[in-house]
């Protein structure tokens, strides 16, 4: 069997740095191991038009965005094929045939489906296109028989659900699909990053991200305002680092290297939560450190992508010929599927 990846990310938004740690980092790690045989990312318009369909201009305007967070932080796409959604037609055939393996209950039962409804207001009427984004999802992998699908933890149970419409295609119409697998971030406080201000996710609506296209100077006012622990009033006071998202940021992004070159007067993060933990050391410092480290990061990201945004149309020549050759796959890969449900009615003309 060939190892394939698919993945991607709904244009909605520039990406941030929950985005980086919780799946970006690893996809470039996997493409540079040599370990893939192909590797697809796709940026998720169709899927984006799902919640955004009165808004396709911004969908728009975010395919650059992410096409350029993508190159800047490595995503290469002479080693990987970046591609636009709906430039792939053979997805939405692919998605009408599994509409038939899935019911209405278990689209609703969908955690992440079912959280996004209620975030975004749709629960008293929800549209069709939304509700089904997880079958969508299903073909997007299956079409390109990706085994591996590095995402964040929120993506879970759409892989749970691919593998489910996987197996019941493959049990009525004999073994013909790919059951693929998540691949998750090992450190868990890059799992899911809280945002900035200590809420659980980080999300545009809540402005609590620091992105990817930051400046110094943005990412410097962001870190510095970050929430910690708010009963860690007097700096004598013991504090808490589980909690606290200066901590967790650490956590994600520090490593001994940063220590010994910003605050050599700690051997690693340990001592420095068994300092903050036993009370005496100020917040300030806490964030001057993880400000450090921030900019160290994302410094050559933002210049990649500077570098990178001077050549709009090059971006876009990219998309086309990425999205070119995933429709290719996608329709041989198409092919198979009917050929399997023996609709392939005009396959030998
Ligand atoms: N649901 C993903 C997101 O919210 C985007 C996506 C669409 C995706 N299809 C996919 C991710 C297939 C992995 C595999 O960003």
């Amino acid at each position: 069997m060939k190892n394939i990846i698919l993945t991607g990310d709904r244009p909605s938004g520039k990406l941030h740095i929950g985005h980086y740690v919780g799946s970006l980092k690893r996809r470039v790690e996997l493409q540079n191991s040599g370990k893939f045989d192909k590797i697809y990312v796709m940026i998720a318009d169709a899927q984006a038009l799902t919640d955004n369909f009165d808004n396709p201009d911004k969908v728009r305007a975010n395919i650059t965005e992410v096409a350029l967070d993508y190159m800047a932080c490595g995503i290469d796409p002479a080693k990987s094929t970046i591609f636009v959604q709906s430039h792939v037609a053979e997805l939405t055939e692919l998605t009408f045939y599994y509409m038939n393996l899935v019911t209405l209950a278990r689209l609703e039962r969908n955690p992440t489906v079912k959280a996004e409804l209620k975030q975004k207001n749709f629960e008293l009427s929800i549209p069709m296109g939304f509700l089904t984004y997880p079958v969508s999802q299903t073909a997007d992998i299956t079409a390109f028989k990706a085994n591996t699908v590095p995402v964040g933890e929120d993506q879970l149970p759409m892989l749970e659900q691919a593998r489910e419409i996987v197996r019941s295609f493959n049990g009525l119409y004999g073994e013909t699909l790919i059951e693929p697998k998540a691949v998750l971030p090992e450190n868990k406080a890059c799992l899911r990053l809280p945002g900035t201000d200590g809420m659980a996710k980080m999300s545009k609506s809540l402005g609590n991200c620091i992105y990817l296209s930051d400046s110094a100077d943005e990412i410097k006012r962001k870190v510095m305002g970050m929430y910690t622990d708010p009963n860690h009033i007097k700096v004598t006071d013991p504090g808490d680092t589980e909690h606290n998202p200066t901590f967790i940021y650490l956590e994600a992004f520090s490593t001994q290297e940063h220590f010994a070159k910003y605050l050599p007067e700690y051997a690693n993060l340990d001592e420095l939560k068994a300092h903050y933990q036993r009370g005496g050391l100020v917040d300030l410092n806490v964030k001057k450190f993880l400000n450090a480290v921030m900019q160290e990061i994302l410094e050559p990201i933002r210049l990649r992508r500077e570098e990178l945004a001077k050549d709009i149309p090059a971006v876009w020549d990219m998309l086309y010929k990425g999205s070119e050759e995933a429709r290719k796959v996608a329709a041989a890969n198409l092919a198979d599927v009917k050929k399997a449900m023996k609709i392939d009615y005009f396959a030998d003309r």
